[in-house]
C-alpha cells in the first residue's frame, strides 16, 4: 500500500479537498486497494471539526463528497505515510520538524504539477481569507492529477 498524506495549517480548506480530489481520481482509476489518502493540518486549531464550508461546497459542485474531520500531523504520521505533501513552503518546513532521516517523501505537492508544466505557482494559496475556492480546486485538481501520474510510474501502478 502507497500512502499519502496531504498537509496543511488548518486542515479545513486545502489538505482536506486535495484528499478528497486526489482519493476521488485513485477510485476512478480503481487504485484504492494500492493507494491509501489522508489528510492533516500543521496546526491544532480546527481539531474534531468538518471541513470548510468553502471547501466542501466546491467538491460538491464537482461531484465530490468529503466526510473528514480536522486533525493534527503526528509523529507516527512520519512513520506511517510514503509521501507527505504540503500545500506551501510554510507547511513544508513544519513537517520537515517531525522528519529524521531521508524517509518519507516530504514535497510541495504542487511541484509535481508544476514540473509537468500543469501549473505555474509552486505553492496553494490559502483561501480561508481570500474565499477563493474555486481557483484553488484548478490548481488542487491539476495537483491531483499530476501526483497520481507520477506514482502511477514510480510505482509501475
Ligand atoms: P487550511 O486553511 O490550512 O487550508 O486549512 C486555514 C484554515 C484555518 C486557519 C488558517 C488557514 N486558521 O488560521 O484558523
Amino acid at each position: 500500500m502507497i500512502k499519502v498524506l496531504f498537509v496543511c495549517l488548518g486542515n479545513i480548506c486545502r489538505s482536506p479537498m486535495a484528499e478528497a480530489v486526489f482519493q476521488h481520481y485513485v477510485n476512478q482509476e480503481g487504485l484504492n486497494d494500492k493507494i491509501l489518502v489522508d489528510s492533516a493540518g500543521t496546526g491544532n486549531w480546527h481539531e474534531g471539526e468538518p471541513a470548510h464550508h468553502g471547501t466542501l461546497a466546491v467538491l460538491k459542485r464537482h461531484g465530490i463528497h468529503y466526510q473528514g474531520h480536522a486533525r493534527q500531523i503526528t509523529h507516527s504520521d512520519i512513520e506511517r505515510f510514503d509521501y507527505l505533501l504540503a500545500m506551501d513552503k510554510h507547511n513544508l518546513a513544519g513537517i520537515q520538524r517531525y522528519v529524521r532521516g531521508d524517509k518519507p517523501v516530504v514535497a510541495l505537492f504542487l511541484s509535481y504539477a508544476y514540473q509537468r508544466g500543469l501549473v505555474t505557482v509552486q505553492e496553494v494559496p490559502d483561501p480561508y481569507y481570500s474565499g477563493k475556492f474555486d481557483d484553488v480546486y484548478d490548481l488542487v485538481d491539476k495537483g491531483a492529477q499530476a501526483f497520481l501520474a507520477h506514482i502511477r510510474q514510480a510505482h509501475a501502478l
